[in-house]
């Protein structure tokens, strides 16, 4: 058994939790809406034709916001497609995933959608084949109560009220060279802050995301940040990061490690925004928008998805259907403990994605929907972090990874809500061998006692849920605690992810 050492204090805060930071993401992708969160002819469909079942589970996964409506698809993507009767709507070629868009979904079917499942709609405009008009065009009538055509069209598609969406995405992962409209860091910058500046002239309340690097290996990195950032600082809030992560080679010991690179990446980012908050002498502070961030198995998509062909267009394939693993899932909850980690800067993210698209839940047509194993880390960890993250002195045995260096075999972050008094800590024992026993030093935060302590980890870090054994995996209580003059001694099993809470 291996030994490390946490001490907690209240006192010490890293910022305050945004709930926003719970969010995730649909895009027009595969069978993430048609078949998945939208399916009429399902026998729990609503009168809608929205999945009852899967409008539960997301409700229980606890999604604060959902960046809609992509990803790579948007930048071929038009809005007006998407809003009016539906019998008139366009039949498109999604170049982007190479298959055919029906349009039976739309900013109003998803604005409706979201009032079901209790989320804030965060909006994507097209600056790949688009620009300003057609983002002043959406943005209008989103946004603007009544009186003018497009307002008034909204109102007669049936949305009386205006949507009032605060966030808005300036175009997705623009310097991808896989990305339609994809440019230089200067053209992208300038169509930016010309779009940013004209949205701000209808409402100077938005909060708008820039584009940064669509991870931070692409060439550019860093440099895109600056050079974006010069040109569009004042007119925009946050700067976005992208970051998927798989084991490479069967390589565990570095994919285990995953949020070291993400802790990197953020830190990274955070040191260019400032960079040139310095050099121009500004008040304002740009934070990070973590819009797409998961476990992606990218180079199976590469060789065994992807869809090709003149005359092969087909709609809603199954596309990015990964099946996580018990080691996905720590690694999920690993990633989450660097977002919180970083609450001062990192105010926005979204899991990528929802539902059946590197998505935590999962459905078959006509059948089940069940929760995949990163389902339950983002479930419990946007239930019990709340109020303020705590920096810690956290003392860890470490290990050598080919990727990431000398990383720590525990990692963890504390969360401390004042109005309750609760504490939460995350933990992540990545050791693939051994158990850990952490000595939590808690004496700060007066008489506590464990009131409940919930562990994910299997012996077989493989194991599955799946369409046949639904509830493989899950989280089970941990009773391997005590607490003792102030100590809190708990174990950790090799290659899993545990949150207690302190009461
Ligand atoms: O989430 C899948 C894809 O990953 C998104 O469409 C794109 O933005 C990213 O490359």
């Amino acid at each position: 058994m291996i030994s490390a050492h946490l001490t907690i204090d209240p006192h010490f805060v890293v910022g305050p939790i945004n709930r926003r930071l719970f969010g995730s993401f649909v895009e027009h992708l595969g069978r993430c809406v048609y078949d998945g969160i939208y399916e009429p002819a399902h026998p729990d469909a609503d009168k809608e034709g929205y999945r009852r079942d899967v409008i539960a589970l997301v409700k229980e996964l606890g999604v604060s916001t959902i960046r809609y409506p992509g990803g790579n698809f948007l930048s071929g993507y038009r809005w007006e497609d998407g809003v009016g009767p539906v019998e008139n709507r366009p039949r498109r070629l999604d170049l982007a995933w190479h298959s055919t868009e029906t349009n039976e979904i739309g900013l109003d079917e998803f604005a409706s959608w979201l009032k079901k499942v209790d989320s804030e709609l965060m909006y994507a405009v097209n600056l790949g084949t688009r620009g300003v008009q057609e983002a002043l065009d959406v943005l209008e009538y989103a946004n603007i109560r009544s009186g003018t055509t497009l307002s008034d069209q909204r109102i007669a598609n049936g949305a009386v009220e205006p949507y009032a969406i605060r966030m808005w995405c300036l175009g997705n992962e623009m310097d991808g060279p896989w990305q339609l409209g994809h440019g230089s860091p200067e053209e992208y910058g300038q169509l930016a802050v010309k779009t940013a500046r004209a949205m701000r002239q209808l409402d100077p309340a938005l909060e708008l995301v820039l584009c940064g690097s669509s991870n931070a290996q692409m060439p550019l990195f860093a440099n895109w940040e600056r050079v974006v950032l010069e040109a569009a600082y004042d007119e925009v809030d946050y700067i976005s990061c992208h970051a998927y992560y798989e084991p490479h080679d069967g390589d565990y010991a570095s994919f285990l490690a995953s949020a070291v690179n993400m802790d990197r990446f953020i830190d990274s980012v955070v040191a260019t925004a400032d960079h040139v908050k310095a050099v121009r002498g500004s008040k304002k502070t740009i934070n990070v928008s973590f819009d797409e961030w998961n476990v992606w198995y990218h180079s199976r998509y590469a060789e065994v998805d992807r869809i090709t062909g003149i005359d092969d267009w087909p709609v809603a394939p199954r596309l990015l259907e990964d099946a996580y693993s018990v080691a996905d899932a720590v690694v999920v909850g690993s990633l989450l403990i660097s977002l919180l980690r970083h609450a001062d800067r990192v105010t926005s993210a979204s899991l990528a994605q929802l539902v059946n698209v590197i998505a935590p839940i999962m459905t078959e047509p006509g059948g089940a929907a069940w929760r995949q194993t990163t389902f339950f880390p983002f479930a419990l960890t946007s239930q019990l972090a709340r109020g303020v993250t705590l920096e810690l002195k956290l003392d860890s045995p470490t290990y050598e990874t080919a990727l990431h260096g000398e990383v720590g075999v525990v990692d963890a972050v504390a969360t401390h809500d004042a109005s309750t008094g609760d504490t939460a800590v995350f933990m992540v024992n990545r050791s693939l061998t051994e158990a850990v026993e952490l000595a939590v030093d808690v004496r700060n935060l007066g008489q506590v006692a464990v009131v409940d302590a919930q562990t994910l980890h299997d012996d077989d870090i493989h194991a599955k849920n799946t369409l046949d054994d639904p509830e493989r995996v899950g989280l089970t209580p941990n009773t391997a605690h005590s607490i003792a003059d102030g100590v809190l001694r708990i174990t950790l099993p090799p290659v899993s992810w545990t949150a207690v809470t302190l009461r």
